[in-house]
């Protein structure tokens, strides 16, 4: 029994091997528990008994590992999900950006969704920034904007880069902005061009080591990062990674949103102030700005 354990301890290495091999990602680093659950799932679909069962299931039925990854980066997620988040950013971090950027008489605008799923939450940044902007009597066209949607699973952000949603993901969608930037297509919701062109879409590992933000050339620099709900399946060692990422990438005074249950690690809190407890904003001091002891 304790020899038959080991073996297939060994075969657990040999599918995360074979995901990083396929994807370039490390699920070893991911917390234990989360993906041993999730693994649990792909066995039972596959009657898969243990992990040399999966492997060899894995190796010999083209698009399991696909499966796989799917089933270990569950995409849950909405439209305009946890609503006064984005009731903040119009009332207080848009406001806040924008003062800044005319007082240092800049005029670029950099928003980094990472971990973004199908799209639904940066596209939800990207109406609620147009929605304040024409508060302002202002339009994207008095800024250099550039916003980006990052995800590790590529078909995802085809998907994202379609626009087309069913109604569970509208469902926190208020009518008027349903109506202004959506066509409805039976039961399908269609984003309008204008929205879906101003968010350019591309894979990121946000667990590499090797860059630091969005891979697609102009990294760092960001006045504001979501990344909500992403973090929860990555052991403390990944997710310190990942911080000091977002650390490099941030402008100083630019923000940081993460998801309900997740924090900036103990020893890197100093970089930020906690601004909104309920909506887990922290804004970014500086990269000098740590006090040690
Ligand atoms: C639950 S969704 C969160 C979606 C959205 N941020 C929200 O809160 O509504 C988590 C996303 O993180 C992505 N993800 C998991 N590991 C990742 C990694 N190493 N790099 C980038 N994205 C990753 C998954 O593919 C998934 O789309």
């Amino acid at each position: 029994m304790m020899n038959h354990q080991f073996n297939d301890s060994k075969y657990l290495e040999l599918i995360f091997k074979g995901l990083h091999e396929k994807y370039g990602v490390d699920f070893s680093l991911y917390r234990e528990s989360t993906i041993k659950r999730r693994l649990a799932r792909r066995m039972a679909a596959t009657d898969s008994d243990n992990y040399l069962d999966y492997f060899y299931t894995l190796e010999k039925e083209p698009g399991e590992y696909e499966n796989l990854l799917r089933t270990l980066t569950i995409k849950v997620s909405r439209f305009f999900r946890n609503q006064h988040l984005f009731q903040t950013l119009y009332d207080d971090i848009f406001p806040d950006i924008i003062n800044a950027k005319i007082i240092n008489n800049d005029n670029t605008l950099r928003i980094w969704g990472a971990g973004c799923a199908f799209g639904e939450e940066i596209y939800s940044v990207t109406i609620t920034l147009l929605e304040y902007l024409k508060k302002k009597r202002k339009s994207i066209d008095d800024y250099d904007i550039s916003i980006f949607g990052t995800d590790i699973d590529g078909q995802a952000l085809n998907k994202a880069k379609l626009g087309i949603y069913d109604k569970d993901a509208v469902k926190d969608v208020k009518k008027e902005i349903l109506d202004k930037y959506f066509i409805r297509r039976g039961d399908l919701f269609q984003l309008i061009d204008s929205i879906k062109n101003l968010v350019y879409f591309t894979r990121d590992d946000l667990t590499s080591e090797k860059h630091i933000s969005p891979s697609s050339g102009v990294i760092t620099n960001y006045d504001l990062i979501l990344c909500r709900n992403t973090l929860i399946y990555f052991s403390q060692a990944l997710q310190q990674r990942v911080f000091l990422n977002f650390i490099r990438s941030l402008n100083p005074g630019g923000y940081l949103v993460l998801g309900k249950s997740e924090s900036i690690p103990g020893d890197l809190k100093d970089y930020f102030i906690l601004t909104h407890i309920k909506d887990k904003i922290y804004k970014f001091r500086d990269r000098g700005a740590v006090v040690s002891g």
